[in-house]
């Protein structure tokens, strides 16, 4: 296990969005943060065939590229009836048009079409640290809950209107933004990664 003592780090990220969302959870602890947008760094295939694996690839990409300490993620939507499809092709679901009312639409077809009677889904966020060396350190964080009947909500963003969490009954696209960021996937791997390396 290795701790951060750098003081700026780039995420592998062209989505500014992104890129500001994991600036803020890293201010605390000192850390400038720049994107690969910023440094006009060549954004890597993803052509691993996991979460950690894909998260890996974009993280050395961008450290070797840079020379700096560098942060990715990867994630996406886990249904147990489709053997966890869509997976790490969450987004590619969507389309060109980006359209996750269809993805949503694809994911029951599919459940449907399996026969199988389990709704269990979860939504899994790997992040990697790399540093220009070659070191890595790598985190996984899960929520785990059950597939709507139909999509329900507008808040949040992708498949959040299909999936209801453990312990609830309103769906992600039906809880409060600050609901589901206290508890997602995305912040549990936050969490371990401030914990290891960090903290
Ligand atoms: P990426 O890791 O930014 O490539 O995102 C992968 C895809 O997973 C996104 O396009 C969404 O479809 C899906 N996804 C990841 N996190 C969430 C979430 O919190 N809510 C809904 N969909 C998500």
């Amino acid at each position: 296990m290795r701790r951060v003592t750098e003081n700026k780090l780039v995420i592998a990220s062209h989505n500014a969005g992104k890129v500001r969302e994991i600036g803020a959870l890293l201010a605390p602890y000192g850390l400038e943060v720049v994107s690969a947008g910023d440094l006009d760094l060549p954004e890597p295939e993803e052509t691993e065939d996991s979460f950690i694996g894909n998260a890996e690839l974009k993280a050395r990409a961008a450290a070797k590229a840079s020379g700096l300490l560098a942060l990715a993620d990867d994630s996406g939507f886990a249904v147990n009836a489709l053997d966890g499809a869509p997976g790490i092709y969450s987004a590619r679901w969507a389309g060109p048009s980006k359209d996750f009312g269809i993805a949503m639409q694809r994911v029951l077809e599919e459940m449907s079409a399996s026969g199988r009677k389990d709704r269990g889904a979860a939504f899994i966020c790997a992040l990697t640290l790399a540093w220009p060396d070659g070191h890595v350190e790598s985190f996984e964080g899960r929520v785990s809950g059950q597939v709507a009947e139909a999509p329900r909500g507008t808040n949040g963003f992708g498949y959040d209107p299909l999936f209801i969490p453990d312990g609830y009954e309103q769906t992600f696209g039906e809880l409060e933004p600050a609901t589901k960021h206290a508890m997602s996937h995305r912040a549990r791997a936050f969490e371990q990664l401030i914990a290891t390396c960090l903290a």
